[in-house]
């Protein structure tokens, strides 16, 4: 367990200063797609971090070998390095990372400009858009592994919750409000501190 790992995280961006955002969730949530809609959007850089795999990773998810801790290991540092890199030159940049298990957030989260975002979505949604997407190494029948490994983000966690299964233009329009906006920040992580999915419209289960 490195240093980082075991601080406190910083709270998440008070003011005005979010210098990088991690897009997190399960695959199939949308964290590629809407993570490049919103660069986009604010002129952003964008970086996904299933690129920032080693070879080794990619093997094992293509091959249908859920990763272990220690497969991830290599992957979190230079996903928490990117982060801290383009924070540290003011080169704003979303990272789209699954961040599945609490640790790994506290561990991306090293300073107060990263802001972390979790797209829940349904399992039904997730099965619909795995089912129906080609060219792509991660095996849909990982999922269940995925819901596995994954911390629902907490309230006290200070990661912020998104719709993800509303339509990608209303997903893009709530994160960049978020990202710009230090009032609908604050008032997502208030709706949140009665239950992680009770800020999320429709309720049901969200992963
Ligand atoms: N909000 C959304 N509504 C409908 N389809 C979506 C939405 N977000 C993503 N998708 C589609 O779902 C599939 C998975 O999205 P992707 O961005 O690859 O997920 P992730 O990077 O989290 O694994 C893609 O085919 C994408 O076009
Ligand atoms: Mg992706």
């Amino acid at each position: 367990m490195s240093v980082s790992e075991r601080l406190e995280p910083p709270p998440p961006p008070a003011a005005d200063e979010v210098g990088a955002v991690v897009l997190a969730g399960v695959s199939g949530c949308g964290k590629s797609t809407v993570g490049k809609m919103v660069a986009r959007r604010l002129g952003w850089a964008f970086v996904d971090g299933d690129d920032l795999h080693p070879w080794k990773n990619v093997y094992s998810m293509h091959h249908g070998r859920a990763l272990t801790d220690a497969d991830r290991d290599p992957w979190l540092e230079r996903c928490a390095d990117l982060l801290e890199n383009h924070v540290a030159n003011g080169v704003p940049v979303i990272l789209a990372c699954s961040a599945l298990k609490s640790r790994y957030r506290r561990r991306l989260r090293r300073d107060a400009e990263t802001l972390l975002i979790h797209l829940a979505c349904s399992r039904e949604e997730l099965i619909r858009r795995l089912g129906g997407r080609t060219g792509h190494f991660f095996d849909p029948s990982l999922l269940d592994s995925q819901f596995a490994a994954l911390d629902p983000p907490t309230p006290g966690d200070g990661t912020l919750l998104v719709d993800g299964d509303a339509d990608m233009e209303e997903v893009t329009n709530d994160i960049v409000r978020l990202i710009t906006r230090p009032a609908d920040r604050a008032a997502r992580l208030a709706a949140q501190g009665t239950g992680a999915a009770s800020a999320l419209p429709g309720g049901g289960e969200r992963w």
